[in-house]
């Protein structure tokens, strides 16, 4: 059988919890998962790419079968380069699905031959988002609990705690 592989696409401004929950329930499903992290957000990132790469390379390097990469423009041009057929979302709320449903339907318009496999994350981290947490670390408040240790000290670092 052929190894099946996925991306899984994203921002990762920066990692939390709830997106090491989802890479772990992933390759559970997948030989190999690439995550593939977006170069150029509009949403002005926190973390230049090559910290939110190696935050992320750090926090996964147990994980044998994930592999981080940078990737510019379409998701779905970046899935047919790696010649890969399934992209992972992660859907914490119901408020998420709209967007995400408008998105997957977008890209497989776009691109008819790729599908998104939606994932939940564990409840524990289903109110969690990095742009949350950059708000609350900001302001002096403690969140061990929300992202990897190798996070929470980067974003100590980044804004000067
Ligand atoms: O972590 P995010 O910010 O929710 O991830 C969004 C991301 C990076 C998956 C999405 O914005 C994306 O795929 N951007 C690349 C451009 C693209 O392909 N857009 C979707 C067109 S329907």
């Amino acid at each position: 059988m052929m190894a099946k592989t996925a991306i899984y696409p994203g921002s990762f401004d920066p990692m939390t919890s709830g997106h090491v929950d989802l890479i772990q329930r992933a390759v559970q499903i997948f030989d190999r998962v690439i995550v593939a992290v977006l170069r150029n957000t509009h949403k002005d990132p926190l973390f230049p790419i090559e910290d939110r790469i190696a935050m992320i390379k750090a926090v996964t390097k147990n994980i044998k079968k994930v592999e981080v990469e940078a990737f510019d423009g379409l998701v779905i041009e970046f899935a047919k380069q790696k010649q890969v057929n399934v992209l992972i979302r992660g859907i914490r709320m119901i408020s998420d699905f709209e967007y995400e449903f408008q998105m997957a339907l977008t890209n497989r318009r776009l691109a008819p031959g790729i599908e998104t496999v939606f994932l939940m994350p564990s409840e524990q981290y289903s109110f969690l988002s990095s742009t949350l947490i950059k708000e609350a670390a900001a302001l002096g408040a403690d969140v061990s609990s929300f992202v990897p240790k190798v996070v929470e000290k980067k974003l100590k670092e980044r804004l000067g705690r």
